[in-house]
């Protein structure tokens, strides 16, 4: 079987825009009720954003997972501006180098089940995050 992925390119709000409804879209799909799949949507929005404004833009991969009962989501963003010089300082409530409210990363991290972030200055960001879904029966991801 095929695992299902897909990926949305990142260069301005209208694809800000995709990138949200595409999220929203495979979890639904995948089987994530309301509340999971605005908790997906509303990381991926924040990441995204980060990767736009601060990553001078990027792309975010998506993946669906399947481990037993459990489906997941995985996305992935991936920019090659910047990069982030103190991610304990970025990773810090309140926190912004710019005129943001410092939330976007950390608010994130809250919304899913695993945040991993990997930055070196000068090279770029790249940001995982994966939130699962126990179902009640054993899944058949492959058509979506
Ligand atoms: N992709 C990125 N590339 C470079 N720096 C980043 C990236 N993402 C985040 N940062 C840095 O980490 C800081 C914290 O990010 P975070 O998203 O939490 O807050 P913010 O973007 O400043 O404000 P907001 O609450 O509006 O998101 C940013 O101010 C920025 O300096
Ligand atoms: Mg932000």
């Amino acid at each position: 079987m095929d695992v299902p992925v897909g990926r949305v390119a990142l260069r301005n709000s209208q694809d800000i825009a995709n990138c949200r409804q595409t999220v929203r879209r495979v979890a639904q799909q995948v089987g994530f009720e309301v509340l999971g799949q605005t908790m997906l949507v509303t990381a991926a929005s924040e990441l995204a954003r980060n990767a736009v404004v601060y990553g001078g833009g990027g792309e975010m991969t998506w993946e669906v997972l399947s481990q037993g009962r459990s489906v997941g989501m995985r996305l992935t963003f991936v920019d090659h501006g910047q990069g982030i010089a103190d991610l304990k300082l970025a990773l810090t409530p309140g926190w912004s180098s710019g005129l943001g409210l410092g939330l976007g990363l950390t608010g994130s991290k809250r919304l899913v089940h695993e945040f991993v972030i990997d930055s070196a200055p000068g090279k770029g960001t790249r940001v995982s995050v994966v939130r699962w879904k126990r179902m009640s029966r054993p899944t058949e991801t492959g058509s979506i």
